[in-house]
């Protein structure tokens, strides 16, 4: 319900005064739709609501981004006259619970509202995979689907030029995505936030990778990686050995398009079971992936925490990446 984009700056420090990842989400994206359809900017701040028919619905589960226009609200985020405005907004128009779709930011808003008394419940949705009480989030197989098909390309062209490719994708502070793309994409190596890089340990693996005749090298780099994938790749061509590195950032290419049959089904399951625990009065829980199972997981134990990425994962992107004999 409440949204931020050309009503008030968004919260974030632009990219490339982040350094990298960093850069906190905030405020919550969900809401009541607009008629006006996809891009249509709704201001719920600003008294923009009204129930959504039925047939505005439709053919929406084929598609990406949000049809509602929300986004990150810093007036929700930090000033408490925000949070009581969207609260009395909501309340003016008659909202008895709130389904809250998102990340961190979002999730930490729908405990405030619930907080505040308004039944909330949260859906987590996020390409970075970094919220706790869910074993996925909404969007990241897309995400995830959508790296693995740039790396697979970026491949092609590594093996017929023999360059080393440096693929930097998106994941805020969270290696999720990097190491999954990095085992799905059959990478050489990764480097993520959570894990200290060796860039000379890898320019090794690099060199004799290339001395026993490999025809290629594809390094996966997290965003909120240290160095970063352009530091890796500046450091690579330094040292001339004799091939050329290549980055390539993924950006927002993974943020949007068509989503997985599997992010249809998981967003329709969460939706369900969110509607569900509204109609059970479970208010302040988010509605989470436990094995085949959803569950709900107070949003207290959610807001402000990050799910820790698995090293089991990492060590396999590593091993599955070990020099040929
Ligand atoms: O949190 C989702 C995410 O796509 C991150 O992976 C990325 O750092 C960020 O949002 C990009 O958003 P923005 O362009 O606003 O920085």
């Amino acid at each position: 319900v409440f949204e931020s984009r050309g009503f008030n700056e968004r919260g974030r420090r632009p990219r490339d005064e982040r350094g990298g990842a960093g850069g906190g989400a905030g405020g919550v994206r969900a809401g009541l739709g607009g008629r006006g359809g996809r891009g249509r900017v709704l201001r719920a701040l600003g008294g923009e609501l009204r129930p959504i028919e039925r047939e505005e619905l439709w053919g929406l589960v084929q598609q990406g981004g949000t049809a509602l226009g929300t986004g990150r609200s810093s007036q929700f985020e930090e000033e408490e006259e925000g949070k009581e405005k969207a609260l009395g907004r909501l309340r003016e128009a008659g909202v008895g619970g709130m389904v809250v779709i998102g990340g961190g930011g979002s999730l930490s808003g729908g405990l405030e509202l619930h907080e505040r008394g308004l039944p909330t419940v949260g859906v987590p949705a996020t390409i970075d995979n970094d919220i706790p009480g869910t074993e996925l989030s909404v969007g990241v197989d897309t995400a995830l689907n959508t790296a693995v098909t740039v790396i697979d390309r970026i491949k092609d062209t590594a093996t017929a030029q023999r360059r080393a490719m440096v693929v930097e994708v998106l994941g805020r502070d969270s290696g999720y995505l990097a190491v999954m793309s990095a085992i799905a994409g059959g990478a050489d190596a990764t480097m993520v936030p959570e894990f200290e890089a060796k860039p000379q340990e890898l320019l090794d693996l690099l060199n004799e990778s290339y001395e026993k005749g490999k025809p290629r090298f594809t390094v996966v780099v997290a965003e909120g990686a240290s160095p970063t994938a352009g530091e890796f790749c500046d450091f690579v061509n330094e040292a001339g050995g004799g091939y050329q590195a290549d980055l390539t950032t993924l950006g927002h290419i993974q943020s949007g398009g068509t989503p997985t049959a599997f992010d249809r089904i998981l967003a329709a399951r969460l939706g369900a079971a969110a509607v569900g625990a509204l109609a059970d009065d479970a208010s302040g829980v988010m509605v989470g992936l436990s094995g085949d199972e959803i569950r709900r997981v107070p949003l207290e134990e959610v807001a402000g925490e990050k799910r820790k990425l698995d090293p089991g994962l990492y060590r396999l992107a590593g091993v599955l990446s070990a020099l040929p004999e």
